[in-house]
This record gives structure tokens, sequence and C-alpha cells, in this order.
């Protein structure tokens, strides 16, 4: 008898950082409470999550967070106050954020990194595989990833994570991977991970960005993962033991992306995520356009 797996369909989100590269700016909010445009930045990373079919979500949050609570649920006083001025286009776009997905949310308490926050998901996850979306990663809509993710895991088991190929000279910045090629041009097996290498040890130029498919038993390897680079519990550090050890839960694979990816966590990142994305708002669009254009001729 074949054994019917059940499809992926819990999201994770880690989002109890501190957001230290934009204060004062995150002292008070949220840096995923940043607006890209007219949109918070984790507004696009849940609807990707619905997108590729994951519309159970888990939010890590922590101190300074309920603004992020409060965006994905109802605001009847707001709400009401459309309804009365007949401002459906507004109202529409008030209600998608609570319409969205099935939200959850747990604290972290201390944010003692990137692993740990993904070891709160425990008790909500169970032993099935699931998506981990970091909260300031921001992958184009048009360039779907989480999707191809979420097939290699069915596939093959294991865990998927997302890697993009980097110049050599920025890999400090990242998590990067040892590879493998397999029969698919856009996935490599992974062998080995190391978390942000200084450029003359790194093995290759793939960096790690935030898309994960985990297999379950990256909590009990989590439980077991000493507190690594910055005192904090680095995640690339438990992926590091599944890739170097398959029988702990099986291979680790990389989907390669080549698409557009912002970091809505750096500041000059995020600049460019407004100025492309709004550039490319049919509203917006036109005369953004129009005035970009004479700024850069007249002004630089
Ligand atoms: P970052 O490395 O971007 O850290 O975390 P940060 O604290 O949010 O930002 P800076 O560097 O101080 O400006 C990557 C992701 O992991 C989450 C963050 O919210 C972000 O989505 N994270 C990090 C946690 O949820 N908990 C942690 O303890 C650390």
């Amino acid at each position: 008898m074949t054994q019917s797996r059940t499809r992926i369909s819990k999201a994770v989100i880690p989002a109890a950082g501190l957001g230290t590269r934009f204060l004062p700016a995150t002292k008070a909010t949220p840096k995923e409470m940043l607006p890209v445009v007219d949109k918070p930045a984790i507004q696009y990373v849940v609807e990707e999550a619905v997108t590729a079919g994951l519309s159970d979500v888990l939010m890590i949050t922590g101190r300074n967070k309920r603004p992020l609570e409060d965006h994905f649920d109802r605001n009847y006083e707001l709400e009401e106050a459309l309804t009365r001025k007949g401002d459906e286009t507004r109202l529409a776009r008030v209600q998608e954020s609570s319409d969205l997905a099935t939200m959850h949310y747990v604290r972290q308490g201390d944010p003692k990194g990137l692993g740990h926050a993904v070891l709160c998901a425990a008790p909500h996850v169970g032993d099935q595989p699931f998506a981990v979306l970091l909260g300031d990663d921001l992958i184009d809509a048009r360039d779907p990833l989480l999707a191809r993710m979420v097939d290699i895991q069915e596939r093959h088991g294991g865990s998927v994570i997302a890697l993009m190929e980097v110049d050599p000279a920025q890999v400090h910045l990242y998590g990067c991977a040892a590879v493998k090629p397999t029969v698919d041009d856009d996935v490599v097996q992974v062998t080995g991970l190391v978390e942000k290498p200084d450029p003359a040890d790194a093995p290759s130029n793939y960096a790690v960005i935030g898309r994960y498919v985990l297999d379950p038993a990256i909590f009990g390897v989590l439980r077991e993962t000493e507190p690594g680079r910055g005192g904090e519990i680095q995640l690339t550090d438990a992926l590091q033991a599944l890739a170097s050890s398959p029988d702990l839960g099986g291979p680790v694979h990389g989907v390669v992306f080549k698409g557009r990816r912002y970091d809505t966590g750096d500041r000059g990142d995020y600049l460019r995520a407004i100025v492309r994305l709004a550039c490319e708002r049919e509203d917006l669009g036109p005369e953004f356009r129009d005035w970009l254009r004479s700024y850069v001729t007249e002004e630089m």
C-alpha cells in the first residue's frame, strides 16, 4: 500500500528579532511593519505563504510586536467608519489582511537567535514538514520560489533551503552552502553549511536566503544545538547537522533562486524595494517614474 503524505500546510514566520539596523524606527515599531509602498513588509510574506498553499501561519513574535497581531486582525472601528463613508475600496484593503490566513502567534521571550525562534514553533508544528519564511525577506510575487521548494521536499523528503548566488565578497553576510549538482538545473544537494564565513573559507558563493521547508527532525537537532556565532542559536548550525548526517532527518536540498528578492531588514535594500515596486505599480508607477527620471537627471 502506498503511504499517502499530508501536503505541507503550515508556515512559520520568525519576526522576533530586534531590528537594530533600523533604529530608531524600530524602537517601538516592529521592522516587519515598515511599509513597502502601502503595505507592511510582513503582509507580502504572509501572502507568499498563502499563494504557495500554506494558509496556517504561525508568527514568532516578541515584545513590541503587538502591531503585527493587530494588522492581521479585524479593525471594526475603521471598518465601520469606511462603511459609513461608502469607501469600499479602502474597506477591502483593510479587510484583506485579516481574511488572508489562519494566524497563530507565539512569543519568543528572549531573542536567542533564529534557531531558537524556529524551536518555539515545535508544539504548533508537530511531526509534519513545515515552511519557514523570514519576516524581513521579500520574494517578488512574480518569481515564485516556495511552491517549488515544497515540490522538491515532497519528492526527496528531508529539508529544502533556498540559495542564491552572490558576489564572493558578499558571502560573509550570509549562511553559505557546500553543494553537489542534481539532475535538476535549479536543485542542488547540500553537503555542508557555514554561517557568515570569511570569503577565504567559504565553500561556494551559494548564499542561504530566508525560505526553508524543514523536516520536523530539525527540532530535536535545535534542542541539542549550542549557541554559535554571536551567542545565538543558529538555524544554519542545525541544518549543517542534518546535511552532514542524513540519517537524522533525510537529505538537505537547495533550490537555486534567480528571481527578485529584497532584504527589507537592510536599509539600502529596503529603499530599493520601495522604489522598484512603486515604479511597477499601475496606480502610482507612471507619475512616480516621471518624477524619478527628472530627479535623477536634475539632482544627481
Ligand atoms: P536578523 O538577523 O535580521 O536580526 O534576523 P534582527 O534582530 O531581526 O535584525 P537586526 O540585524 O538587529 O537589524 C533574521 C530573522 O530572524 C528573526 C528576525 O525577526 C528576522 O526575521 N529572528 C532573529 C527571530 O525571530 N528571533 C531571533 O532571536 C533572531
